[in-house]
């Protein structure tokens, strides 16, 4: 598969997933994902890796959501036959060696549900992170509510999901969303140096490591992020979803019918 909208180079044993849309800052469309599901597979199929690391091109943002016009006239019925967002799940999540996400700029929606799903996340200090798809009348879709909550507490994840807050980089660190903060310049050096780190490890053992620490974080989780999906797809009949997707795309506020 050629790519169009990442970039995948390995250097030795470290691959590095590059999400390539500066333009839309790194909107999420369904080409990005399926272009990061092969990507992913490859990485793991391939014994020759040993970590990932997936970012942002540009420094605005590592991706500032899901395709808002990508969704925005889409009916509710094909967010439901098409189980919209699952690939996510069942492709990227579901990735066995370990993958980190190195977040600079903003890290919103579908992009703070993306960082999440890394096994851990390292922060530039211009990181922005938030879940604002309340104010497009609909929800996360992608895990974020669940994931959220888990790494933050319930407090600061309400907080984020029903007024559309960002937390930055160093309110992330404190609340334990990201394993640490670095200054911009140098997020992709010690994001690839931490991934060689990892990568020197024997990879058995890295691969179980994983699932261990994944154990303790996700029980219950699949539950969640399945009501989830079903939840998020739901909100996209509601006429306030209409709005709040047209309103972004002609860059005026949303005028709520609230049903
Ligand atoms: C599509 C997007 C986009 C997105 C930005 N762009 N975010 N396109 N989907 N999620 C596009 C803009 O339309 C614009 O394109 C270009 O990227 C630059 O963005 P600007 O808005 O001009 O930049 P700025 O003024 O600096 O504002 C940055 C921003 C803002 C605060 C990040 O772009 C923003 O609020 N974006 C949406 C964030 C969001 O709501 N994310 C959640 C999405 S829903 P043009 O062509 O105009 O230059 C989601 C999952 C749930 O992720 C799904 C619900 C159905």
């Amino acid at each position: 598969m050629s790519y169009e909208t990442i970039l995948v180079e390995q250097r030795d044993a470290v691959t590095l997933i590059t999400i390539n849309r500066p333009q839309a800052l790194n909107a999420l469309n369904t080409q990005v994902l399926a272009e990061l599901s092969d990507a992913f597979a490859k990485y793991d199929a391939d014994p020759s890796q040993r970590c990932a690391v997936l970012t942002g091109s540009g420094e605005k943002a590592f991706a500032a959501g899901a395709d808002i016009k990508q969704m925005a006239d889409k009916p509710a019925s094909d967010f439901f036959l098409e189980d919209f967002f699952s690939g996510w799940q069942r492709d990227v999540v579901a990735t066995r060696k370990p993958w980190i996400a190195a977040v600079a700029g903003f890290a919103l929606g579908g992009g703070c549900e993306v960082a999440m799903m890394a096994d851990f996340i390292i922060a530039a200090d211009t990181a922005k992170f938030g879940q604002p798809e309340i104010k497009l009348g609909v929800a996360p879709g992608m895990g974020g509510s669940q994931r959220l909550t888990r790494a933050v507490g319930k407090a600061k994840a309400m907080e984020m999901c029903l007024t559309g807050r960002m937390m930055d980089a160093a309110e992330a660190e404190r609340a334990s969303l990201v394993s640490r903060v670095v200054p911009a310049a140098d997020l992709l050096d010690e994001a690839l140096k931490t991934a060689a780190t990892i990568a020197a490890m024997p990879p058995m053992a890295t691969m179980i490591n994983k699932e261990m620490v994944n154990l303790a974080f996700e029980s219950g989780l699949n539950q969640g992020v399945l009501s989830e999906r079903r939840l998020f797809q739901i909100l996209t009949a509601t006429e306030d979803k209409m709005e709040g997707m047209a309103a972004f795309v002609e860059k005026r506020p949303g005028v709520w019918k609230g049903r």
